[in-house]
């Protein structure tokens, strides 16, 4: 496949929409041109009588409303995953109606369709709206998670309850051996502290208990019945951000997420000034595995009371994070990640208990923590090839995790490979003049209108929070440059074009071109009419350059990938943008500016949280769990840094 025009479809439609990244089959599509951010309000009913709680979430139009709420803690009735068929997926929709599927009027009366009602999993979101999710009816036996995947339900932890025969003379097996017994499929492994207080148990509760039972530890007896209440919770821990979801395993929904910066956050924002934090002072591998022991305890505190959920009752956690988060969490010297030849002490993290994470639940609950590929592919990493389903998937698909440290991974169908780009603080906003992250005043969403000079609106902006625009998040940065370029403020060299030329080719938008000191500037938002550039919100000609390093780094990585596996642009069928940052790019930015292979929209979407989304399939799935050890043998790391041509290329990719 070698021809390059990028709107030639090379691929079935139906390929993507197993994924559950295109309306199902039937569903109308709605055009959008891969920028902006929709809001989602969503009011989820409660028990009767209890008013809806009310969650408002911004994401890239084209999301579908299933996925949109399933990222983000919120549980929408399903027993095919969003696939389009089981007509369970009934939400109700105020303000700009969604087309009406054939699987709508199959499924509603014309009177519920005029009220709004539709099937989350064909309603993409493009516009603005309210949605009211009624409560969960359905006790499914296979629960949604990552993109469009569905597992079935099979946790490792598992619940027996079991009325056993009081011992007698005539009957005097000891009490393990009569739970063992009641229990005979498994191969139940007990430790000291279960059997101290085995017998008191046991007696107490008439010989009638649960035991708690994770792979096949029995990590606790409960007395009576207790056998429907079980949890877990998945922690994504990134270098920023930290997210946790607590899980209920009975049914695989969402019960509560909450997210926090990384109290590390001290120590330097990257995993480079973290280790060099460990090499400069004795004290500060306890300090850093001290914060992140806070962050976890904090977010499982939060998850488990916004739940109503005693915390005793999570008896296994999950924890995907890169190498180094994952060595400081646990106190391992991460000294060697950060030199070449930059090795890890372990791929993998046997025996972890919850509490060595300083995360109070369940004191025996183990912690599962996802095995790395290398020092800078870690168990993140994993985890999102997990959730996108990367080793499964027989379509040429291309994964980016956008961020400090970008990790790339292109898969054939056949054979998989990954890399990482080191692509500096650009997409976090640190080294950027009027860079912040991602938080409420942050300008997320740049449109410039270049021709008239009349116009009101030259600039429209799209801010977090919709206050005053205080700074540039990454997004935002990528969307103003891919504008000025378009345009033509910018020259594909990267450089601000003279003045002359700016009022030829943006009349509306020249006199914004200006200077902050030496330094060339575009002004985005000034707080007043006549407030001095250097108090504005703006892009600096120095911006523009990190930004350009940034995405030279990245493009560099997937180029020498496509190479490797003998591909051009046109052969992916799609580009997964994952991570906190990458999953609110804009898609038609990310291809102006070059950040990912030049292809049409519909074929790059935003894929969430995947290192969080792949924590929530290994506590739900023991299957799924196994496949993430296994993916350690099916892809092959590709270092980058060391080829002969690496320098060429990337300074061939600084262009725009
Ligand atoms: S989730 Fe099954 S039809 Fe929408």
């Amino acid at each position: 496949m070698s021809d390059t025009d990028p709107d030639r479809p090379d691929f079935s439609l139906d390929d993507i929409r197993r994924e559950g990244l295109l309306p199902p089959a039937g569903a109308a599509p709605v055009a959008h041109d891969g920028t902006g951010r929709v809001d989602l309000r969503f009011a989820v009913e409660g028990a009767p009588g209890t008013e809806p709680a009310v969650r408002s979430v911004r994401v890239p139009p084209g999301v579908m409303v299933f996925d949109a709420a399933s990222w983000n803690g919120i549980a929408i009735d399903s027993t095919c995953g969003g696939h389009g068929t089981c007509h369970k997926c009934r939400v109700r929709v105020e303000g700009p109606q969604p087309p009406v599927t054939r699987h709508d009027e199959r499924t509603f009366t014309p009177d519920q369709i005029a009220d709004g009602w539709r099937l989350a999993c064909l309603v993409p979101a493009v516009q603005d709206v309210t949605v009211t999710v009624p409560p969960l009816t359905t006790r499914p036996k296979a629960a949604t998670v990552g993109v469009g995947r569905q597992v079935i339900l099979r946790p490792a932890v598992q619940k027996r309850y079991v009325e056993l025969a009081e011992p007698s003379l005539a009957d005097q097996r000891t009490d393990l051996a009569r739970l063992r017994d009641a229990i005979d499929d498994l191969e139940l492994v007990c430790d000291l502290s279960v059997l101290q207080k085995l017998p008191r148990v046991l007696r107490a509760a008439d010989f009638k208990v649960t035991a708690v039972v994770v792979d096949e530890q029995l990590i606790d007896v409960e007395p009576g019945d207790t056998s429907t209440v079980r949890h877990g919770i998945a922690f994504d821990l990134g270098t920023t951000t930290v997210v946790a979801t607590l899980l209920d395993l009975e049914t695989g929904t969402p019960v509560a997420v909450a997210s926090m910066l990384n109290k590390q956050q001290p120590f330097g924002a990257d995993v480079i000034s973290r280790i060099s934090a460990t090499m400069l002072d004795p004290d500060a591998l306890g300090r850093l595995r001290g914060a992140a022991r806070d962050t976890l305890a904090e977010l499982a505190g939060e998850v488990c009371t916004d739940g109503g959920v005693d915390p005793v009752t999570v008896y296994e956690i999950a924890l995907a994070g890169n190498a180094t988060m994952v060595a400081l969490a646990l106190g391992i010297d991460p000294e060697p990640l950060g030199v070449a030849p930059f090795i890890m002490t372990t791929a993998s993290y046997p025996g972890v208990l919850a509490a060595d994470l300083g995360v109070e639940v369940h004191p025996r609950a183990p912690a599962v923590v996802f095995p790395a590929l290398g020092a800078y592919v870690g168990g993140d990493i994993v985890a999102g090839m997990l959730a996108t389903g990367m080793d499964r998937d027989k379509r040429t698909r291309l994964f980016i995790d956008v961020g400090t440290n970008c990790e790339i991974v292109l898969s054939d169908g056949d054979r998989i490979l990954s890399t990482a780009a080191p692509a500096g603080p650009a997409f976090e906003g640190g080294a950027i003049r009027c860079g912040m992250r991602a938080a409420d005043g942050a300008i997320e969403v740049v449109r410039l209108s270049a021709d008239d000079p009349a116009s009101s609106t030259p600039v429209e902006l799209g801010v977090i929070g919709d206050v005053e625009p205080m700074g540039l998040c990454g997004s935002g940065l990528v969307d103003v440059v891919a504008e000025l370029v378009r345009v033509g403020l910018l020259d594909s060299s990267g450089r601000f074009v003279p003045d002359d030329k700016a009022a030829e080719v943006a009349p509306a938008l020249a006199d914004r071109l200006t200077f902050v000191g030496q330094e060339r500037v575009f002004v985005l938002h000034r707080p007043t009419p006549d407030a001095d550039p250097a108090e504005s919100v703006y892009l600096s000609q120095r911006d523009v350059r990190e930004l350009q390093f940034a995405k030279a780094a990245i493009s560099t990585g997937w180029t020498l990938l496509l190479e490797e596996l003998g591909l051009e642009h046109n052969d992916v069928q799609q580009v997964l943008l994952a991570g906190s940052f990458g999953s609110y790019l804009s898609p038609a930015a990310a291809v102006r500016i070059g950040l990912v292979p030049t292809l049409p929209t519909l074929r790059i979407v935003s894929a969430g949280n995947v290192a969080g989304e792949g924590a929530k399939m290994a506590l739900l799935s023991l299957r799924e769990r196994t496949g993430a050890e296994a993916l350690l043998e099916e892809v092959t790391y590709v270092e980058l840094s060391d080829r002969s041509d690496f320098n060429d290329r990337f300074v061939e990719q600084l262009a725009f």
